[in-house]
């Protein structure tokens, strides 16, 4: 069976963005995959973080992982920071990174721009530990968002030149995103990511925003005024995005949809996702708080961990020999 892996964030609350760019995507191909999917606190430390915030929102997006369908039996949901390889392969993985590359990422263009006390040094080493994160597994195949694409392409060519510096060691992972949403945008400013460390909460629905909230939020989101419900980007995108996640939260096609549509008005049409979106919400928070209280979740944690460890060692250790380290026997 083909590894996939895939990580999140707990930088703040899941938005539907990351739902339909990724958890949807992890529950769709869990069976076909020996799937291990990340919380990546370390990650998150990269900006500065309220610990006790931070802290919370691990263990809310473990249960949201699980809401999302995923089933504990066969996948390993597991900390980035329970599971020591990950911080010794990225620091492998930075001395063979340059800082060119690094400064080229967009993320990183992006959030530094934001940091008003300094730009963190793992602003700008993020990638490589994303690298680790990946290799760590034999990963095959990697489902992200669009965002993610620069990432998983310098993964690519750090995993090239392990290979071609040591010895062949590391598997090359392939992107997998999704046909239909794999960007999207923030609902007041729809020319811009959705993204859930926005600090206007009108532009993301967070997947535990109170149903009605949400609802609201999808009707005062921001469209053009010819009223025509059409899929068009570059002139009609807060429709577009609209349409995008009413196709992903409900399976029915885009075409169909502009059908189903052409002669109503935005009225209508936001009206009926907004109760799209409060039902699909109602029903997600039924099971993420059935996992948030349960003794069951650290349980599926701590397996989770042991078995991460126990694939990330054997990696790293292959990784260390490759590079020389450790002592000659
Ligand atoms: P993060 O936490 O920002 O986002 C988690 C996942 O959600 C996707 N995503 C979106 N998809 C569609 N529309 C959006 N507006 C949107 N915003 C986010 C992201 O593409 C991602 O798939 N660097 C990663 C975390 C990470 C990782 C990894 C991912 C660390 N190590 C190894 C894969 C493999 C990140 O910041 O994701």
């Amino acid at each position: 069976m083909k590894t996939l892996f895939s990580g999140i964030q707990p930088s703040g609350i899941p938005t539907i963005g990351n739902y339909i760019g990724a958890l949807k995507q992890f529950v769709d191909i869990q069976d076909a995959y020996d799937c291990y999917f990340c919380i990546v606190d370390q990650h998150a430390i990269t900006v500065p973080q309220d610990r006790l915030k931070l802290r919370k929102q691990i263990r809310q997006l473990a249960a949201i992982y699980l809401a999302t369908g995923l089933n504990p039996e066969k996948v390993t949901l597991f900390i980035q920071s329970e599971v020591p390889a990950h911080a010794q392969a990225g620091w492998m993985l930075t001395t063979i990174s340059s800082i060119g590359e690094l400064e080229r990422m967009t993320q990183f263009k992006d959030k530094s721009q934001k940091q008003s006390e300094g730009i963190p040094a793992g602003l700008l080493t993020y990638p490589p530990l994303m690298a680790a994160d990946i290799v760590l597994y034999n990963t095959d195949i990697v489902p992200v968002g669009d965002d993610q694409k620069q990432h998983i392409e310098l993964t690519r060519n750090l995993v090239d030149r392990f290979n071609s510096r040591y010895n062949d060691v590391l598997t090359k992972p392939e992107i997998k995103m999704p046909e239909v949403g794999g960007r999207v945008m923030s609902l007041q400013d729809p020319t811009k990511k959705m993204s859930k460390s926005d600090d206007n909460p009108k532009n993301f629905i967070s997947l535990l925003d109170e149903p009605k909230v949400a609802a609201k939020k999808i009707k005062s989101a921001v469209t053009d005024s010819d009223g025509i419900i059409k899929f068009d980007k570059e002139n009609k995108p807060g429709i577009t995005n609209l349409l995008t996640i009413y196709s992903s939260l409900t399976g029915e096609s885009i075409a169909s949809l502009e059908d189903r549509y052409a002669n109503e008005g935005y009225g209508k049409f936001k009206g009926d996702l907004a109760e799209v979106v409060e039902n699909f919400l109602t029903d997600f928070q039924e099971k993420f708080n059935s996992f948030y209280e349960s003794d069951k979740l650290d349980t599926i944690l701590d397996e989770g961990r042991d078995k991460a460890h126990r694939a990330s060692f054997k990696t790293l250790k292959k990784m260390e020999k490759a590079m020389g380290l450790g002592r000659k026997r």
